[in-house]
């Protein structure tokens, strides 16, 4: 059995938002520092909330036995405590509060030896802030968004895609059958990789994101060419971090408590009636929503998020902490979170992703020069 200097328990958490893979994360952790390290696993209940909290649970191998293909995460997830601007649930109208000194006492006083956050950005930066008041951290970088810096994918974004694309192969029937411009709205915040990724998947004819201007009336010109060559219907796939030309992102609510102070949505419905106006076909918004976030993750997903969950448990056993493991090229590596917190990791506009997809007709509402 491999030394662990030390390490003999280990906490594991899930914050932000769920994503197809964590159960498959949390089950990695726990049996490789079973199996092949002899640690305790202890669970934190609800993302932050938990360590602010003190909520946990002991977990045995029995507890992620069974748990490989099953979707959201059996731990709980928050995406808006937030240890350092601590709002208790229901009680808005107070005053953040930093209560971080509470989540290093109540590791300590469980006798943690390191802490696996499981989570996207807002979860790997509040990371590498406790990080940095003593919490020997492991990061695992988890989003249906795929927005990470220092790994090539997420885990939770093949399954998304996979979603996606499947929602777009039935809307195709409809939006032929009707004669209509369908336009579907994917998540991903501010990165384009679900629209990119999941419109390509399901062959889009028009895909627009965040990270490439658009001209409405190019759009409407895309489709009006359709009906004209006898397509008398139009694919149109939207992130949902795409700005109106005048008027800025579509916000569907806005929060006090945690990370993200806005929720995005509805793009979509403002830019399939700007299509029916300006084209007169008849059209329909499709906001695909939590559905991309929900059920059993795809096989890639589920083995990736079992190499990131045992890489995790490698790196703490070699005391490497405040670092992540990411996905770089056919290995994993650890990677600083330093580098990691508060980034984006955005689609490049010219990438071979949106070539291979331009040489096929798409049109990303631009003037590309060819
Ligand atoms: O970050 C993951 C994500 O699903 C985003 O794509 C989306 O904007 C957001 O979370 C939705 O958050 P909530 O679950 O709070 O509505």
């Amino acid at each position: 059995m491999p030394g662990t200097d030390s390490i003999e328990r280990i906490g594991v958490l899930t914050g932000g938002g769920d994503c197809p893979g964590i159960n498959a994360v949390i089950r990695a952790v726990v049996k490789t520092g079973l199996l092949d390290y002899g640690l305790e696993a202890v669970g934190i209940l609800d993302g932050f909330e938990g360590l602010v909290s003190n909520k946990m649970v002991e977990l045995d191998y029995e507890d992620v036995s069974g748990i490989l293909t099953q979707g959201g995460t059996i731990l709980g997830t928050s995406n808006s405590a937030h240890p350092f601007e601590y709002v208790p649930v229901g009680e808005d109208e107070r005053e953040p509060e930093d209560r971080s000194d509470d989540c290093v006492r109540h590791f300590e006083e469980a006798g943690l030896d390191v802490l696996f956050c499981i989570g996207g950005d807002g979860t790997l930066s509040i990371a590498h802030r406790l990080a940095a008041k003593g919490i020997p951290i492991v990061g695992v970088p988890k989003t249906i968004d795929n927005d990470i810096v220092g790994t090539d994918v997420t885990f939770g974004f093949d399954t998304a895609v996979q979603i996606i694309a499947e929602a777009i192969d039935r809307l195709h029937t409809t939006a032929m059958s009707h004669h209509r411009a369908m336009v579907i709205e994917t998540m991903g915040r501010y990165a384009g990789w679900l629209a990119l990724v999941g419109g390509m998947a399901g062959g889009g004819d028009v895909i627009v994101i965040p990270e490439i201007d658009y001209d409405m009336e190019i759009i409407c010109e895309a489709v009006r060419e359709r009906s004209r060559i006898g397509k008398r219907f139009s694919i149109v796939v939207v992130s949902e971090g795409v700005k109106r030309p005048k008027g800025g992102y579509v916000v569907r609510d806005r929060v006090e408590r945690g990370h993200e102070k806005i929720r995005l949505g509805g793009i979509g419905v403002w830019m399939a009636a700007e299509i029916e106006e300006r084209t007169s076909l008849e059209s329909r918004a499709v906001v695909l929503g939590h559905i991309q976030r929900g059920g059993t993750p795809t096989a890639r997903d589920r083995v990736l998020a079992t190499r990131f969950g045992q890489a995790a448990v490698v790196q703490a056993a070699g005391r490497n902490f405040d670092v992540m493991v990411g996905l770089q090229g056919a290995e994993i590596v650890p990677v600083s979170l330093e580098g990691v917190a508060d980034q984006q990791r955005l689609v490049q506009p010219d990438c071979q992703l949106v070539r291979a997809a331009r040489s096929v007709g798409t049109c990303f509402g631009d003037r590309p020069v060819r």
